[in-house]
């Protein structure tokens, strides 16, 4: 039997909640498809903070590193200050585990999901690659004359040749797994200079994958499209910055935050799966979030341990599910997010029994 470890870091807020729901299907693939999790729960966040002034021991750090893979609920939590927990638990994995892959998924499921006038699922199906080591996120910052009149602050861009080239070129190399084989670079390079470096590594690389058909949209402009022709997009790549802005936008347009999920990769190495929503303080404990992003993420990390059929067949799942229309009040109360992993869990239970 398969086995893998799994450190699960649950988190703030609604992670708990959505956690609980998503490892429930992991569970259930697991018994499904003869594999084994074992789950290694870490107790991070701001909770565990202001108990203990704890945020994420190197001991603790150096026991996540020997998983497969880490999931993650959500973090962030106004009670402390901005960034610290942000920083020290999610950028600390992405920068120390050097995750510089995040994929994010914008898949429209089903028609009634989408905000957009006569848009559907034929029209919503790209993945962006967002960069996740470098950019404004490294922390360059710092303050001049703090609380005075003339105060000055500033915060630096760093993008690295070979950061870029990487990323870059596991984007040609998706891109070129794709039926439609295209790739968009997105970037503001016209007034951020330093991005020139984007336009040129993305050129050299590209002459690499002949068969990929390249794009290019300034950030500003791919969010207009985003909107109003959805369809121009197949895969797309991005600095770490706007990769963070436009997926929320995506996320939108592929029905909310609580279906859009993500990984954070280093290929072949131990890798990061969490939904791209935040901790939603003010749902928190209420039994209200939404778990299908939570339940999305372990998908993708079924499929990032080699896991194809369950991955699948998790999707699908998913996709029946939102397509029966039986989840509409979901968010609203009118299904609680334990009841949706029962949902998921009972249509998984279905779609594998009639694909075995
Ligand atoms: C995300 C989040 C994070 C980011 C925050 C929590 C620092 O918005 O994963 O998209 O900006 O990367
Ligand atoms: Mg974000």
């Amino acid at each position: 039997m398969k086995e893998f470890n799994i450190a699960v870091i649950a988190g703030d807020g609604i992670g708990p909640e959505v956690t609980r729901e998503a490892m429930r299907v992991l569970d259930l693939c697991a018994s499904i498809y003869g594999l084994r999790f074992k789950k290694h729960a870490f107790p991070f966040g701001t909770e565990h903070y202001l108990k203990t002034q704890e945020i994420f021991p190197d001991v603790a750090f150096e026991e996540v590193k020997g998983m497969d893979a880490i999931y993650l609920g959500a973090i962030g939590d106004p009670r402390v200050p901005v960034g610290l927990i942000e920083y020290g638990i999610i950028a600390r994995m992405r920068f120390d585990l050097d995750l510089y892959v995040n994929l994010r998924p914008v898949k429209l499921y089903d028609q009634d999901l989408c905000p957009l006038k006569d848009k559907g699922p034929a029209d919503v199906d790209m993945i962006f690659v967002r960069e996740n080591t470098e950019d404004a996120y490294v922390g360059a910052h710092g303050f001049a004359h703090k609380g005075q009149r003339l105060e000055v602050a500033m915060q630096t861009m760093v993008y690295t040749r070979e950061g870029v080239e990487r990323v870059i070129r596991y984007a040609f190399g998706l891109a070129k797994t794709r039926p439609r084989k295209q790739l968009t670079l997105i970037d503001k390079a016209n007034a951020i200079r330093a991005q020139d470096l984007w336009t040129r590594t993305f050129a050299e690389v590209g002459r690499e994958f002949p068969d990929v058909k390249t794009d290019h949209a300034y950030i500003d402009a791919a969010c207009m499209w985003m909107v109003k022709n959805p369809e121009w997009f197949d895969v797309a790549v991005a600095p770490n910055l706007f990769g963070d802005i436009i997926t929320d936008l995506g996320a939108m347009i592929q029905g909310g935050m609580g279906i859009a999920a993500s990984g954070n990769l280093h290929p072949g190495k131990i890798s990061l799966f969490e939904p791209i929503h935040g901790s939603a303080p003010k749902h928190a404990g209420k039994d209200v979030a939404s778990p299908i992003a939570a339940i999305m993420a372990v998908s993708m990390m079924l499929d990032y341990l080699g896991q194809k059929e369950a991955c699948a067949s998790l999707e699908r799942a998913v996709i029946e599910l939102l397509r029966s229309k039986r989840l509409k009040g979901v968010g609203t109360g009118m299904h609680k997010t334990s009841e949706v992993g029962q949902l998921v869990c009972a249509e998984l239970r279905s779609t594998a029994a009639a694909t075995r």
